[in-house]
């Protein structure tokens, strides 16, 4: 595994770092294997990035869009993840309806819809019982409490390793996730991170020996590149 981490000066230099970092790797992917696959992370920060690459031009029929997590909630839900990146960027750009990958929610099943989505991405990429496919691009965010996609701390989800993707669990809410070797078999994995309210959390995922468990972001060490991008906070 090959980590950097950088700090930048604000929201908007993170973005622009982002861009610097997905756009090269989005073109070397499409021009060695044909495509790139990227995986997206909800929640608040990675907004601006996504409206940043809506003004793109692409080769959209190249790219094919996932999500590393899912609320359990319809499309067109506030909370969904689908809908803020699809208002904030695919909607915006001439991609196909084929290439959006979404999370399924909607079969009041969260293992069901899971288990639904795991067949989905191993026919996508061609990958039989036991093995990971490598995405191209993970995007990831860390809450305040260390959790990173829908892998909450102290839930099962955390110890799935026999699939794709599980069933996370916040306050007794199902989300749909990534599960820890599906984020580790990725060619390059990048979490922006933004406030002083994730501090305590980026110190103990940072940290030399740490509870894994209590701090989920740490089980994250890809085989490619991890790389941290990181602003208001210190190191
Ligand atoms: C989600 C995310 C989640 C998010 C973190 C950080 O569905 O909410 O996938 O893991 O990335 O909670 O969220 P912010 O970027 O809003 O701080």
């Amino acid at each position: 595994m090959n980590k950097q981490v950088e700090i930048l000066q604000n929201r908007g230099q993170l973005i622009e770092r982002a861009r610097e970092i997905c756009l090269p790797k989005i073109d070397e992917a499409i021009q060695q294997r044909g495509q790139c696959t990227i995986a997206l992370a909800g929640g608040s920060t990675p907004k601006p990035f996504y409206e940043s690459m809506a003004a793109e031009n692409l080769a959209w029929d190249k790219i094919h869009i996932f999500w590393g997590d899912e609320r359990y909630v319809s499309p067109d839900h506030s909370d969904s993840n689908q809908r803020m990146a699809r208002q904030a960027w695919l909607d915006k750009v001439p991609i196909p309806a084929t290439n959006i990958h979404a999370m399924p929610t909607g079969s009041a099943d969260p293992e069901a819809d899971a288990a639904t989505h795991d067949a989905h991405l191993r026919e996508f990429f061609q990958v039989s019982p036991g093995k990971f496919p490598d995405f191209d691009l993970i995007l990831l965010g860390m809450g305040d409490d260390g959790h990173t996609a829908s892998l909450f701390p102290h839930t099962d989800a955390l110890q799935v390793r026999d699939r794709l993707i599980t069933v996370g669990n916040k306050d007794g809410q199902p989300r749909l996730t990534f599960t820890v070797p599906l984020i580790n078999q990725a060619r390059c994995v990048i979490f922006v991170v933004s406030g002083p309210d994730k501090q305590a959390a980026l110190d103990q995922v940072f940290a030399e020996k740490g509870d894994d468990m209590n701090y989920p972001s740490r089980l994250i060490e890809p085989q490619g590149e991890l790389r941290w991008l990181l602003t208001g906070v210190d190191l």
